[in-house]
Formats: C-alpha cells, sequence, structure tokens
C-alpha cells in the first residue's frame, strides 16, 4: 500500500512554518512551544484541535493562550483559511512530535 502524503502536514509546512519554525522561535513561538502550551491546557484531541482551528481563524488578544508571545512577536495575524483547513492542520500538530524536524526551511 501507498504511504499518502498527510494533507495536514503539507498545509502546515506550506503556510504555518514561514513563521513557526518547527523547534526554534524566530519571528513567532516555534510550533513545538506553540503545541506543548495547547496540549498542557487541552488533553484531549478533540478540544485542542476545536481552540486551535476557531483561534487562528481569529486571533485575539482576548483569547490568546500565549500572551507572552503576544507582547513579545505581536498578535498574529489572520489568515485566510477555512475552519475545516485548520481543523486538518491543528489535528497534524497534535500528534506531532516537533522536538526532533529539522529547521530545513530557515533562509
Ligand atoms: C505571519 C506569521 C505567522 C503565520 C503565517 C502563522 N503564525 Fe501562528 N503565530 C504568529 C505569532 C507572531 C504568534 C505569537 C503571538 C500570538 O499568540 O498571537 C503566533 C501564535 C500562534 C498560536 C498560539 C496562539 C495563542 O493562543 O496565543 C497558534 C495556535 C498558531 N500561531 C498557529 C498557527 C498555524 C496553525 C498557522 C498556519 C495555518 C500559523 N500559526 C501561521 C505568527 C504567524
Amino acid at each position: 500500500m501507498l504511504v499518502q502524503a498527510d494533507e495536514g502536514e503539507l498545509l502546515f509546512q506550506g503556510n504555518c512554518v514561514t513563521c513557526h519554525y518547527p523547534n526554534k522561535s524566530v519571528s513567532a513561538p516555534s510550533m513545538q512551544k506553540v503545541r506543548e502550551t495547547y496540549k498542557t491546557a487541552f488533553k484531549d484531541k478533540k478540544d485542542f484541535v476545536y481552540y486551535m482551528s476557531t483561534w487562528v481563524l481569529h486571533p485575539s488578544h482576548d483569547t490568546a493562550m500565549m500572551s507572552d508571545a503576544v507582547k513579545k512577536y505581536k498578535l498574529m495575524p489572520q489568515l485566510a483559511y477555512e475552519k475545516e483547513v485548520l481543523e486538518e492542520i491543528a489535528s497534524y500538530i497534535y500528534k506531532t512530535d516537533f522536538s526532533k524536524s529539522k529547521n530545513t526551511t530557515l533562509p
């Protein structure tokens, strides 16, 4: 059987990595940090995916979990993605250990 490319992974690599490197915080907190913060707050995959996709759909100071990051990097801009797409991405983030990923997209 062929291994299918994970859609969430492709979307993440195409859209989020520009600002969120896997485990290096440059212009935004690393995805490893974001994931840890969300995993600590939401043990359940359903809650994790729901909260993350809802937040990314409409980033807001009021609901941001990483207020230190908001202070340091400014609030994340709103991106033009559908909720379903963001759910795919959030599921991928939930199941991925970024600590060993290479920050290969660094310029
Ligand atoms: C233009 C740069 C940029 C892009 C692209 C970007 N982010 Fe962010 N993101 C940020 C910055 C800066 C922060 C830290 C400040 C904040 O929390 O708003 C952040 C924070 C976050 C947070 C934590 C929010 C919180 O609770 O504080 C999540 C979750 C997140 N990003 C997910 C994503 C996902 C998923 C994508 C891809 C679809 C993405 N980001 C693309 C810049 C970006």
